[in-house]
């Protein structure tokens, strides 16, 4: 890693066209914030102590959106424009490096390829003060303009708000993504006036400053565009997730994973799925979630931050989040798996079986309408329909055990804490409120009685 330079990400504005009470930085897109993308892209060129996030609006949750990469903030207290927020890192930066890569935000897809070669060529061409990395869009509404002479020279950035007609058939525009040379940078900035209709210091404006002050400036255009898409509204923020999310789903399906219509799949960044397993439509794999080879996950189910074994068969709408599952296991139609729950080998959670601080041996059922929390249950356990375990009394939580083969008649209550031995019975109906010993039959219910003749009785009567 080269240190010539410093890398300082503008990230202080609360993204008035989102209108969200949340910093648009903040805002998620397959599964990252939009500074993590962007931080995590810098990254990959220059060492943490050698970036710098400007921060502002809602300062202290950026900064803890970015506490694990160990980067630098700077305070842009007030959010008076672009330009005011670089010269806001002016006395941290400025003598930092002698050159600076200066990035937004909101611009989450840049690759680190392309910001080196921008470095690259801002280094090869030592007299520019600026290289602005600049691109053509079909449809340049909302950026800045390259303005350039009849020569073909750089010119200016002309702002959306202040362009006349002519400037607004211009294509090309500023991706936001500069190198500058520090000194006149710096020097230059403090020119810059709020002379536009939204009364900010434009960054952009530095520009003919520079030039007034003869400097050379460059750019550098990039054929591909879908790059350095700013984020400004929802819409966007749609468009750039679904570019996201296709780079995910295309590498997987490359890697060997089948996505049917992997349109409606939703994927983030940082999941790994195995190969020939299957995706239905609809599916979505969130978080840290890893899955094994030769799953199938079907439609409507939600997987997120778990870790799934091989051959595993995950019926339709079933949520799992936080949870260990071993190969071979099944699980749903309909099965919640709430967190902090590890399924065993071939085990079958079925449907409307709700798991939370569970774990569940090996080749162990529980098949329909069932409730266990805080349990452990040993392998080839049967858990019958309508089972509850009473894990909370109102104050705390308490553990249910249930060891090996031990089977649980069907709409059986276990009031917590309680131990269900090794290979015992429990009856139907019951309420379990004492440990059950091993290869015993526990039975807490009343006796039934039959009253012969009673039907008749009754309708003799009326
Ligand atoms: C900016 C550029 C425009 C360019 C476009 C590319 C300016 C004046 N215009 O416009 O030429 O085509 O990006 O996407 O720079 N920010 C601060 N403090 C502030 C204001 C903004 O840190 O006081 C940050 C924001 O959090 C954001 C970034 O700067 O991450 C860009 O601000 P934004 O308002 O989105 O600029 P654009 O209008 O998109
Ligand atoms: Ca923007």
């Amino acid at each position: 890693m080269n240190p010539d330079f410093a890398i300082v990400i503008l990230a202080a504005g609360l993204g008035t066209r989102m209108k969200s009470r949340m910093a648009k930085v903040l805002h998620r897109a397959a599964g990252k914030t939009l500074i993590e993308w962007v931080t995590e892209t810098a990254l990959l060129l220059a060492t943490p102590e050698r970036i710098y996030i400007v921060v502002g609006h809602q300062a202290d949750q950026v900064r803890q959106a970015l506490e694990p990469q160990g980067v630098r903030f700077v305070l842009q207290s007030e959010q008076l424009g672009t330009g005011h927020a670089l010269l806001a890192a002016r006395e941290v930066v400025g003598s930092a490096a002698a050159r600076l890569l200066v990035l937004y935000g909101d611009c989450p897809l840049v690759s680190a390829e392309t910001l080196t070669s921008l470095l690259d060529s801002h280094r090869d061409s030592p007299a520019a003060a600026a290289t602005v990395l600049t691109t053509q869009l079909a449809d340049p509404a909302g950026y800045g303009r390259i303005v350039r002479t009849p020569a073909g020279e750089f010119q200016a950035i002309v702002e959306d708000n202040q362009a006349n007609a002519g400037q607004r058939d211009i294509r090309e525009i500023n991706t936001g993504i500069y190198c500058f040379q520090s000194a006149p940078l710096f020097e230059c900035l403090t020119r810059v006036r709020p002379n536009n209709p939204a009364g900010e210091y434009y960054l952009t404006d530095v520009i003919e400053h520079l030039i007034a002050q003869g400097c050379a400036v460059r750019s550098l255009p990039i054929p591909d565009s879908s790059q350095v898409l700013g984020i400004n509204t929802r819409v966007e923020l749609a468009e750039v997730e679904a570019v996201l999310r296709a780079r995910t789903a295309r590498q997987l399906m490359l890697d060997g994973v089948t996505i049917h219509r992997p349109e409606t799949v939703t994927l983030d960044a940082g999941v790994s799925i195995g190969p020939d397993t299957v995706l239905e439509p609809f599916v979505q794999v969130l978080g840290r979630a890893r899955l094994g080879s030769g799953c199938l996950v079907r439609s409507y189910s939600v997987i997120s931050d778990s870790v799934l074994g091989d051959d595993i068969t995950v019926e339709p709408f079933s949520l799992i989040h936080d949870s260990e599952i071993e190969q071979g296991a099944r699980l749903g139609p309909y099965a919640r798996l709430r967190g902090g729950n590890h399924v065993g080998r071939d085990a079958r959670v079925g449907n409307f079986v709700e798991l939370k601080k569970t774990r569940l041996g090996a080749r162990s059922k529980a098949l329909h309408l069932a409730y266990l929390g805080d349990s452990k249950l040993g392998e080839g356990v049967n858990v019958g329909a309508g089972t509850i375990t009473c894990n909370y009394d109102g104050v705390a939580k308490h553990p249910t055990v249930i060891e090996d083969g031990a089977f649980v008649g069907s709409n059986s209550t276990l009031v917590a804490p309680v131990t269900i031995g090794k290979g015992a019975y429990l009856a139907a109906g019951s309420v379990i409120t004492q440990d059950v010993p091993a290869e015993s039959l526990g039975i807490g219910r009343s006796r039934q009685t039959n009253k012969p003749g009673w039907a008749a009785a009754r309708r003799k009567a009326k």
